[in-house]
């Protein structure tokens, strides 16, 4: 299959070395840098090479696009490769609004959706370890099935992301946004590993409040699937316990964190409902003085 990659960052990365046996892959970027080969370490252990540019029509001919940039960058990424799309766009990205913002620039039944509980750390260009194994979910955005995702979900299950089809995949979204909207801001305003939450009764607590908080905005927008998101939200806590959150890294090395589209998109949704958004509305703007005091 022919596919670009939209982001050379940890997720993008190991995307493109993964992918590249038996595939065409094409790494896109936004400026200049030097990927002579990609190393994959950890849980995957590969080195491999793929063709880098930063030259968004060199997305032409590609049968799928995984966006793989900051839900932050989600727009300004559309913008740069839309013209160039005719095919499907795969976001494996965090937050509410990466689908909602790919549907406005390409077809409606190109938007796949994702979500994926595998872990990936950059390194450097072209060198990213895998932390973590997990599993990936992917469907039609908002929700459908459609016989070509068979074909994507067997792809990327090479590729060894353990994938799952589902038709309700803006359930699934909504579910993760759910327990990161508790552990993500929890951890960066503590500092602490995400197990340490568990361990504390007053923060045990606040993730509770949360979630059921953000549990409850989430059923008026979907159906979520699986079982209590609130249980789930400890689940992950536990299975994740020695783990920094991508939140806490981002805020320990004063970068741009991703809340605006997890807690910030919750509050938007909530609001628009008149629900109750106190708790997520707290977190979100703690996070948001952390960011300012350095962006
Ligand atoms: N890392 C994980 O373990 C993991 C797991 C599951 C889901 N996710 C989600 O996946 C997404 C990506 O995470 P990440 O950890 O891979 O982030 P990351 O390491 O920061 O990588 C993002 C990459 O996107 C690039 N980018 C930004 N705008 C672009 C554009 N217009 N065109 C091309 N490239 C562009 C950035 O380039 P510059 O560096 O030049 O800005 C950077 O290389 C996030 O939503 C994250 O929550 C991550």
């Amino acid at each position: 299959m022919k596919i670009g990659i939209v982001g050379p960052g940890a997720l993008g990365t190991f995307l493109a070395g993964s992918l590249s046996e038996g595939n065409d892959i094409l790494l896109l970027g936004k400026r200049e840098r030097t990927i002579d080969d990609i190393e994959i370490s950890g849980k995957t252990e590969l080195k491999t090479t793929v063709r880098y540019t930063v030259e968004p029509s060199e997305l032409r001919d590609r049968e799928l696009t995984i966006l793989c940039t900051k839900s932050y960058d989600t727009r300004q990424a559309m913008e740069v490769i839309a013209p160039y799309i005719d095919a499907y766009v795969l976001s494996l990205q965090n937050g509410l609004k990466n689908e909602e913002i790919i549907l406005d620039s390409i077809p409606d039944d190109k938007v796949i959706g994702g979500i994926t509980s595998h872990g990936f750390l950059y390194v450097g260009s072209g060198k990213v370890i895998h932390t973590g194994k997990g599993k990936t979910v992917i469907g039609v955005y908002p929700e459908g099935m459609d016989d070509d995702l068979k074909k994507i979900r067997d792809v990327l299950n090479f590729a060894g992301l353990n994938v799952e089809l589902t038709d309700n995949i803006k359930g699934h979204i909504w579910k993760k946004v759910i327990v990161n909207s508790g552990i993500n801001p929890i951890t960066a305003l503590t500092g602490l590993k995400n197990g340490e939450i568990l361990k504390r009764k007053y923060l045990k607590n606040l993730l509770e409040q949360v979630c059921s908080e953000s549990a409850a905005i989430a059923r008026t927008e979907v159906t979520l699937p699986g079982g209590d998101p609130v249980k789930e939200a400890e689940q992950v806590a536990e299975s994740t316990a020695d783990n920094r959150s991508s939140m806490l890294q981002d805020i320990e090395h004063e970068r741009k964190t991703e809340i605006d589209c997890i807690n910030g998109a919750v509050i938007e949704v909530g609001k628009n409902k008149g629900l109750d958004t106190h708790y997520n509305t707290i977190l979100y703007e703690l996070v948001k003085a952390r960011e300012y005091s350095y962006l």
